[in-house]
C-alpha cells in the first residue's frame, strides 16, 4: 500500500480529516481541488463557470495520475472523482481508498449554501448526484461511518481500519 485515497460526498470531511490522518501515519497529505486551482489560478467554482465540468474532470483525472507516482501519501478526493470510471481506475492504483460514508442530512448540514460547490447550489440536484454515486463510493476497499464524531476520531478510526486492511470491511457501523 503506498497511498490512502479518501472518496466521499461534498462534505463528508476528505479535506478535514485527510491532514490528520497523514500526520497520524507520518505521510504527506494532497488535496486534488487546490492542486487544480493552483494550476488553473481558478477556483473551482469558477472553473466550473469559465471553462465547464467536463475541464474540471479532466483535470482531476490529470493530478490523479500525477500522484498515482508518489508513495506515503494520503490524498483527498473531491466528491465526483471517484464517480467517474477513468479516474476511479487511476485513483486505485496502489491505494487503499476509504470511503467516508454519510448520510444525505449530514453532508447537508455541512455544506454552507456560499456558492464555493457549483454541484450543490440546487439540493434537488444535489439529493439526485448523492443517490447515483452510492454505487461508486461502494467500489471503494474501506467504508469509515463518517457521520459523527470529530475530525481526530475519524481519522483514528480509518488508521485503524486501514492497518488491517487490504480488502473491503465495514468499520464501526
Ligand atoms: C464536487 C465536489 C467538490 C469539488 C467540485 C465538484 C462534486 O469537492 O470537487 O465542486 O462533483 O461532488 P468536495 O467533495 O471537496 O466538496
Amino acid at each position: 500500500m503506498k497511498r490512502i485515497v479518501l472518496v466521499g460526498f461534498m462534505g463528508a470531511g476528505k479535506s478535514t480529516v485527510g491532514p490528520l490522518l497523514a500526520e497520524h501515519l507520518g505521510w504527506r497529505f494532497v488535496d486534488i481541488d487546490p492542486r487544480i486551482e493552483a494550476a488553473a489560478g481558478l477556483s473551482v467554482a469558477e472553473l466550473f463557470a469559465e471553462r465547464g465540468e467536463d475541464f474540471f474532470r479532466g483535470e482531476e483525472r490529470r493530478v490523479a495520475q500525477e500522484l498515482a507516482a508518489e508513495e506515503g501519501l494520503v490524498v483527498a478526493t473531491g466528491g465526483g472523482a471517484f464517480a467517474n470510471a477513468l479516474t476511479r481506475a487511476v485513483l486505485k492504483r496502489n491505494a487503499i481508498v476509504v470511503w467516508l460514508q454519510c448520510d444525505f442530512e449530514t453532508v447537508l448540514g455541512r455544506i454552507p449554501p456560499d456558492g464555493s460547490r457549483p454541484l450543490a447550489a440546487n439540493r434537488e440536484r444535489m439529493r439526485s448526484l448523492f443517490a447515483e454515486r452510492e454505487s461508486s463510493y461502494r467500489l471503494a476497499d474501506v467504508i469509515v461511518d463518517a457521520n459523527a464524531g470529530d475530525p481526530g476520531e475519524v481519522a483514528r478510526r480509518i488508521a485503524k481500519a486501514v492497518s488491517g486492511a487490504g480488502a473491503a470491511e465495514d468499520v464501526d457501523r
